[in-house]
């Protein structure tokens, strides 16, 4: 008889009295990929954390390869070859590759049988080596992880992962920092360790990428299995009803307003020696202008210059005609500009913090009042009730509850509600949809056309170039740091900005 790999049964998680997982059963065969997919909150993490050792469950059990499995430390579930990869990378970025390679298990050496054993430095670089090799990265096991990209941070966690001879490693979202090229050489990777036997547990909200690399999948909903079976057996229309319960709708809302002509941001020959270079563009009131571009092409850098988080060496930025260019980040934000960063947790969000708290970070100055500045609660108190509405946040969240606590997708949310609190005029958004589900980005995408028709100005950034085409009224194109085409809704094609976006690869390796 074939015994399963991974046998899960009855896997019941309650948090804080609310049942988070129900009943959750799933079974996976050595050496097939399983696609774990569902909306924000809908209990992905929560599952992979139990079966890789970080939870333990509150009903339920577990059998790996016929043998009782219940881990109660990563360090269980670890030595009985269960690799775990997090939605969030646990990277050291200041010690070298092989130092985070080996943390949890330094080769030794004896020199003496007197003297204590010592960390065998030539083993170490050895093995890095060899495990760096085998994830196809060509960097020095002695080079610090923080000089490394997000593409290849996650391959050095694949090969930390690897060191453990695992049998099942789980990935939860692992794509989402990547760069498209990064992206396919991740998916190669995952491809030849699959070709050895190696099974995985794979959460992704790219349903397109889970088809691509998954044999079966599982879609849980509201922390019950919806869904369980072979690839082939869901279409994309009947995966995204079972996520979300009810037939879908459709991707993207119309625009429901028009740009004015009256301009709201003007840049002018913006530089910056290695970032950006002579950037010159204007953006209307009530615009949803977006910028494409590869990872690396300069596009969060020239955001963060005009929020003023990066110094420039040349050029203008007027926003309503003033000159911003010399004002601080909090000037600038009491100007109206406001900014959501590409990642939530280095810059956006105080994780120990309450919603409520990160919620009113940037508004609560505005509900204070009189010379001593006493905040008015109950005013502060209503409106972050209606923004929790509106954003949707997770339905067990509370508003007194820790961010830490919240499912990934709806830490972004509250970040989002932080700034649309100030009711911004501009708004740079720096990948909002990362991590969101189908769902909930037709709420944020709903969001920014409410914000465009109420006259405000959005700079889009995003890698999706189909959510660009379906949110934007202009895009515009960023190659190594310069604006390489400009395109009008009328003109929106694919090819034309990805070639736009593109060309620079070629030439690089030309
Ligand atoms: N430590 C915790 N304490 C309380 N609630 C928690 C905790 N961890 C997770 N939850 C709750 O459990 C539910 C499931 O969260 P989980 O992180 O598993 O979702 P997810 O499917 O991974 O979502 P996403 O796609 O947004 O990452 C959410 O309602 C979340 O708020
Ligand atoms: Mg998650």
């Amino acid at each position: 008889m074939n015994v399963p790999l991974l046998q899960v049964e009855q896997i019941g998680k309650i948090f804080h009295g609310i049942p988070v997982l129900t009943d959750v059963h799933l079974q996976l065969s050595a050496g097939s990929t399983m696609g774990i997919v569902g909306e924000n909150g809908a209990g992905k993490s929560t599952l992979m954390n139990i079966i890789g050792g970080n939870l333990t469950p509150d009903s339920g059990r577990m059998q790996l390869a016929g043998d009782n499995y219940a881990p109660r430390t990563p360090r269980d579930a670890e030595s009985a070859g269960v690799a775990f990869i997090h939605q969030e990378l646990n990277l050291f970025p200041n010690l070298t590759i092989a130092d985070n390679l080996f943390l949890t298990g330094y080769p030794r050496t004896t020199l003496s049988k007197f003297m204590l054993p010592r960390i065998d430095q030539r083993q170490l670089l050895l093995q890095s080596a060899c495990l760096l090799e085998l994830v196809g990265l060509s960097v020095s096991p002695k080079q610090r992880v923080e000089t490394l990209s997000a593409g290849e941070r996650q391959l050095v966690e694949i090969a930390k992962a690897l060191q453990l001879k695992p049998r099942l490693i789980i990935l939860d979202e692992p794509t989402t920092s990547l760069s498209f090229k990064e992206r396919l050489r991740l998916f190669s990777l995952l491809d030849r360790l699959s070709n050895d036997g190696i099974a995985m547990l794979y959460i992704s909200h790219a349903l397109a990428d889970v088809r691509r690399l998954c044999d079966a999948i599982l879609v849980l909903r509201d922390g019950k299995v919806v869904g369980q079976g072979a690839v082939e057996e869901f279409n994309n229309d009947r995966l995204v009803s079972l996520m979300v319960g009810r037939e879908s709708t459709q991707q993207f809302p119309q625009r429901s307003s028009q740009p004015s002509r009256e301009i709201a941001l003007q840049v002018e020959n913006v530089s910056q020696p290695g970032t950006v270079k002579d950037i010159t563009f204007s953006l209307r009131h009530g615009e949803v202008l977006g910028l494409s571009g590869l990872m690396g092409s300069g596009r969060t850098e020239l955001a963060r210059i005009l929020f003023g988080l990066e110094p420039m060496s040349s050029g203008q930025i007027k926003l309503h005609g003033e000159h911003v260019s010399h004002l601080s980040v909090a000037r600038r934000i009491e100007k109206g500009m406001a900014m959501l960063t590409e990642s939530r947790r280095d810059d956006g969000l105080c994780m120990h913090a309450s919603v409520e708290s990160n919620m009113s970070l940037v508004v609560e100055p505005k509900f204070s009042r009189g010379p001593l500045g006493i905040l008015s609660k109950a005013r502060l108190a209503a409106e972050l009730r209606q923004m929790k509405g509106k954003i949707q946040l997770d339905r067990n969240a509370q508003l007194k509850s820790p961010v830490q606590t919240l499912s990934g997708g709806n830490q972004q949310k509250v970040v989002l509600a932080k700034w649309l609190l100030n009711q911004p005029k501009l708004f740079i958004l720096d990948e909002p949809t990362r991590g969101i589900d189908v769902g909930a980005k037709f709420e944020i995408y709903a969001l920014i056309d409410q914000l465009a028709a109420s006259g405000a100005s959005i700079l889009f950034i995003s890698s999706e170039l189909e959510e660009l085409v379906g949110v934007c009224d202009r895009i515009l194109v960023m190659r190594q740091g310069e604006l390489k085409d400009e395109l009008d809704r009328s003109e929106f094609d694919v090819d034309r900005i990805m070639h736009a976006s593109l060309q620079a690869n070629q030439e690089n390796s030309a």
